[in-house]
């Protein structure tokens, strides 16, 4: 990736589902240091501690299953365990949807982006990529964000349980 870099292919790197200790010891051998790292992160898996290991550094945070990926329950439901919450339905996101007079969607995107992080929602949907747009219109007050911050279980949705023995698995550790 830094070949990339040198030649002019890449504008920068960024790394995934890294953890704390892993952010850290690519930083010991990067010529080229990440610029971001992608990890799940939304109202229900806030990320706070990580968020704050990778500001040191000037890493951002890109937050992906920022709406809690509503498409993905199957997929994400470890066998034996109840599926993931749905994120979008929380009663808290309803209310403040209800006082701003905007979606769940575009609160929970709203608050990521009010943090200063990268947010990525997904839509196959026209009418729902134009929603998730419509978030630069409104402020969420810190009182409100307060309460968002509330609601954080620090439950992961997206635990790759098939990779769990996998070598460097990242989630075996708590940030
Ligand atoms: N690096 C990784 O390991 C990793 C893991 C997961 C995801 N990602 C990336 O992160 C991005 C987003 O993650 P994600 O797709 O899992 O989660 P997400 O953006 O939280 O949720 C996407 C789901 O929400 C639905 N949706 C989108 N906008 C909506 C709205 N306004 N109201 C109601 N439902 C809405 C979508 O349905 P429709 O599409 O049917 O509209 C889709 O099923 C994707 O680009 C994905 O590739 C990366």
């Amino acid at each position: 990736m830094e070949k990339l870099v040198d030649e002019g292919k890449a504008k920068s790197i960024g790394v995934s589902n890294f953890n704390a200790a892993q952010v850290a010891r690519i930083l010991k051998v990067a010529r080229v240091k990440p610029v971001l790292n992608q990890v799940e992160c939304h109202a229900y898996f806030q990320q706070r501690k990580l968020e704050r290991v990778l500001l040191k550094d000037n890493i951002r945070l890109m937050a992906y299953g920022p709406i809690g990926s509503p498409g993905s329950t199957a997929a994400l439901t470890v066998p034996g365990e109840s599926p993931p919450p749905v994120l979008l339905a929380d009663p808290v996101i309803a209310k403040l949807a209800t006082k701003y007079q905007k979606t769940p969607a575009q609160i929970l995107i709203r608050n990521l982006l009010q943090r200063e992080l990268i947010v990525i929602p997904k839509s196959v949907t026209p009418s729902r990529i134009r929603e998730n747009g419509n978030v630069f219109d409104f402020e969420l007050s810190p009182e409100d964000t307060a309460v968002i911050e509330n609601i954080d279980t620090d439950q992961r949705m997206f635990k790759y349980h098939i990779m769990v023995h996998a070598p460097d698995f990242p989630f075996n550790i708590p940030v």
